[in-house]
């Protein structure tokens, strides 16, 4: 049993392209959370700001004590909703306005990372008719991917003028600007990182080895079995403390709270760490049982449900 019950409310769902995976994340920190004897209070949010204003202030039980974050992706994870909890004044899990803002844009949070010294794989905004003019807005093979979604939604591989072509056909899903980015071969590596400033720690290095996929798209990331996490990264140790010292880097370069997960791909081709390539970093990582961040705090020795009650600890307060 905790050692204080909170009333927590559980923020869920939304309607960004990551809707599934926010449900099985939320439900699984629900279960959590009740099983740590907490109160709670699961709301599948919709586009109804007045409606959410008014479940979080006039619960007849009182305000939750603290809101815990399960969204992913636009609106959930972006300094929306987390503009809407500072107004409303109730703490909240994860990172806060400005942080959430700045990583999920990724042109914007290369700008972040690179000025920390965190190398980032060369890249470009272009628009949709700036690819179609020119057919190669790079060398490929490169990466075409949206500025602001996740779970790797809409990340296209591009090797030949045939592939944007393609992309063409498909129509166009991406709005008004995309993020190209030179393609790194090699491997797929993430770091989750906990804490705070001075206090924000590294939980491991895993390797992401999809089967049979050009990279770690949606179906690797969501089908089990479809992608081998090895952890520990059976990785070369300077390459895996480098990982670990770039990720808490650009976590605090972005302000990131309580937890996130930095993405990397390391091409073994080029020497010692030069190899070493800063994707992003998701201020609200996946946080079902089976997801990267529980499972890498897990191999630290933090259970989930220890994970999820640290969490709620640890939440942004607005000021
Ligand atoms: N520059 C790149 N080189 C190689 N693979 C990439 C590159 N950018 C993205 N990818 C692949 O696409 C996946 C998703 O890209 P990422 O930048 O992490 O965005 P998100 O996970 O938010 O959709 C990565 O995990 C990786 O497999
Ligand atoms: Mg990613």
């Amino acid at each position: 049993m905790p050692q204080t019950k909170k009333k927590v409310a559980v923020l869920m769902g939304g309607w960004s392209a990551e809707r599934e995976v926010s449900l099985i994340s939320g439900g699984a920190a629900c279960k959590a959370l009740q099983e740590l004897g907490h109160e709670v209070l699961a709301i599948d949010v919709q586009r109804d700001p007045l409606g959410i204003v008014q479940t979080l202030t006039l619960q007849a039980t009182g305000k939750p004590d603290v809101i815990f974050n399960a969204l992913h992706g636009r609106v959930g994870e972006d300094g929306t909703i987390q503009g809407l909890l500072e107004f409303i004044g109730i703490p909240y899990t994860h990172s806060g306005v400005l942080t959430s803002a700045v990583a999920m844009d990724k042109p914007m949070m290369k700008i972040v990372a690179s000025h920390a010294g965190v190398r980032c794989p060369h890249g470009i905004v272009v628009t949709r008719e700036e690819i179609v003019q020119d057919s190669y807005p790079m060398k490929p093979p490169f990466v075409i991917k949206p500025t602001n979604e996740g779970s790797s939604v809409g990340v296209r591989l591009v090797t030949s003028e045939e592939d944007l072509q393609k992309i063409e056909e498909d129509g166009w899903i991406y709005g008004a600007t995309v993020l190209i980015e030179t393609f790194i071969t090699g491997h797929e590596l993430t770091v989750a990182v906990l804490g705070h400033g001075h206090e924000a720690k590294a939980l491991a290095v895993t390797e992401l080895r999809p089967k049979g996929h050009a990279f770690y798209d949606y179906t690797a990331k969501y089908s089990s079995g479809e992608t081998d996490h090895l952890l520990p990264a059976p990785i070369p140790q300077d390459v895996y403390d480098e990982a670990m010292r770039l990720a808490i880097l650009a976590y605090k370069a972005a302000g990131c709270h309580g937890a996130a997960r930095a993405d990397f791909r390391w091409d073994d081709d080029q020497k010692g760490t030069d190899g070493l390539y800063f994707l992003e970093i998701n201020t609200q990582p996946g946080m079902t049982p089976l997801s990267l961040l529980p499972e890498q705090a897990q191999y630290a020795g933090i259970s989930f449900n220890d994970l999820i009650q640290w969490m709620l600890d640890h939440p942004t307060c607005p000021a």
